[in-house]
This record gives C-alpha cells, structure tokens and sequence, in this order.
C-alpha cells in the first residue's frame, strides 16, 4: 500500500466557519500572540488565556467536518493515510480519519499546568479556574503555545520521511518546526499542494493546486481513488 502523508493547516477548517490565523480577517488581528497564546501570558493573566481558548472550544464544538475533511478520510479506503495536523480542533476524526498527529495539542483535551504529558477528556466547552490536575495544578487547554516544544515534531519528521505522497492542505508555513517538515519528504516524491495562496514556491514535484479545500481536495482524492 503506498503511503499518503498529509499536512494540514488551519486553511481546511475555515470553510467549517473556524477562523484561521493570518488571513485577513484571522484569529491574529484580533488578538496578539503575546497576549493569549504564550506561557507568559498564562503566568501574567491565566484568566484570559483559559477564556480565549474556552471561546475557540466551543466554536470547534460548534463546527462540523467538511467535505475535504471527508476527502481525505475516505484515502484509507485504497492507501496508507497519516494526517499531521497544526490544528487543534477534531475535525479529521469526526470526518473518520483514524489516524491524526496532532503536533499542536488538541482543544478538547485538557492539560496540566505543571506537566504537559498530563492530559484528560474535557467534559463540555469550559475549563473552570479552580480545575485542577491530579498534581494540583490548574488545568489549561491542550495546545502547543510559542515558546514551548511541540513534543510530536520528531514523530511527525520521520513519518514525512516516509511518505510516497504528499500532500499540503491550508497551511500558511509561517510556523516553525511544523513549516520545516516539508524538507524530510524524500526529494522523489510528489507534493501536492492546495491552497488559494501557494506558500511555496515551485518546483519540479510539486503540483499546485490554487483552490479552496472543499474544492480542491475532492478533486485531488478522486484524482488519487481513481
Ligand atoms: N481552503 C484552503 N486553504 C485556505 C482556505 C480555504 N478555504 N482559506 C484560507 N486558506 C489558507 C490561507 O491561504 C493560508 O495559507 O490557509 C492558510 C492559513 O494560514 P494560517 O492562518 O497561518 O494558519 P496555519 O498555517 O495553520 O498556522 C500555523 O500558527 O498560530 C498558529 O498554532 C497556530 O497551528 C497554527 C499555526
């Protein structure tokens, strides 16, 4: 079975209505990085980084899978499939998609404060101040911030070096290490690359192609099951 390797971007979920970051209208102008999504923020004011990832919970919650989440589970019907993902919401899995790396943590999960190892299932939208871990520690949302690791990066490398196919869905690549993973796909093999704004420039094995994903990736699975 060849083996499909995917990485996603928070481009695949606007069309479920779940914003993306640095586009024009993204979660980024609206707020800053600093403010929400650092472990100084969380040390200066935990209230508004618990609420601002509570907020994005509950429109994940909201959301529903779209078709090119559904696309790219029904793969597994003919190959190989690993879906690696900077997005925090579940939508590959409700779409069927069974197995997703998830390199920047998962909003319905909850985490301890103290040892990110420490994760449980969140009942409902909300992680209250007061919730805490069984260290004792507060519990915050299950998401990668700036400045900390991203514990699967080593994971996600070496299943880019394995892939037979490739494929970049909605991804800006303007964060590192995930952008880096491109480079471990063997230089043979064909990168499929969909998204209204390329963000890469061309080259021999890469096919762009320029439209949204539940356009765009439909038309490559049927391409692919055909
Ligand atoms: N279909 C496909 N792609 C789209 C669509 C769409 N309907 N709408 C927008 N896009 C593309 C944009 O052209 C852009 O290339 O999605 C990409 C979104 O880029 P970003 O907003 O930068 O999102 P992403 O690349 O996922 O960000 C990476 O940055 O802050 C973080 O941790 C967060 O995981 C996130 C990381």
């Amino acid at each position: 079975m060849e083996n499909i390797v995917i990485l996603t971007g928070a481009g695949i979920s606007a069309e479920s209505g779940l914003k993306t970051f640095r586009d024009s209208d993204g979660l980024w102008e609206g707020y800053n990085i600093e403010d929400v999504a650092t472990p100084e923020a969380w040390a200066r004011n935990p209230q508004m980084v618990q609420q601002f990832y509570n907020e994005r919970r509950k429109s994940v919650l909201e959301a529903q899978p779209n078709l090119a989440h559904f696309a790219l589970a029904k793969l597994e019907e003919k190959y190989q499939v690993t879906i690696i993902t900077q997005n925090i919401d579940d939508l590959h899995e409700r779409a069927g998609s069974t197995n997703v790396v998830h390199l920047h943590g998962v909003i319905t999960r909850s985490q301890s404060s103290l040892n990110p190892a420490l994760t449980y299932p969140i009942n409902g939208w909300e992680i209250k101040m007061g919730e805490t871990c069984e260290l004792g520690s507060q519990l915050r949302a299950h998401v990668v911030w700036f400045g900390e690791a991203v514990p699967m990066i080593e994971t996600a490398a070496r299943i880019c070096s394995d892939a037979d196919i490739f494929i970049l869905v909605g991804t800006s690549l303007a964060v590192y290490p995930a952008a880096g993973l491109i480079n471990y796909v063997p230089r043979q093999v064909t990168r499929y690359i969909i998204d209204p704004n390329i963000p890469v420039s061309s080259g021999s094995r890469v096919v762009e192609m320029p439209y949204k994903a539940t356009i765009g990736v439909p038309m490559l699975v049927e391409e692919l099951m055909g």
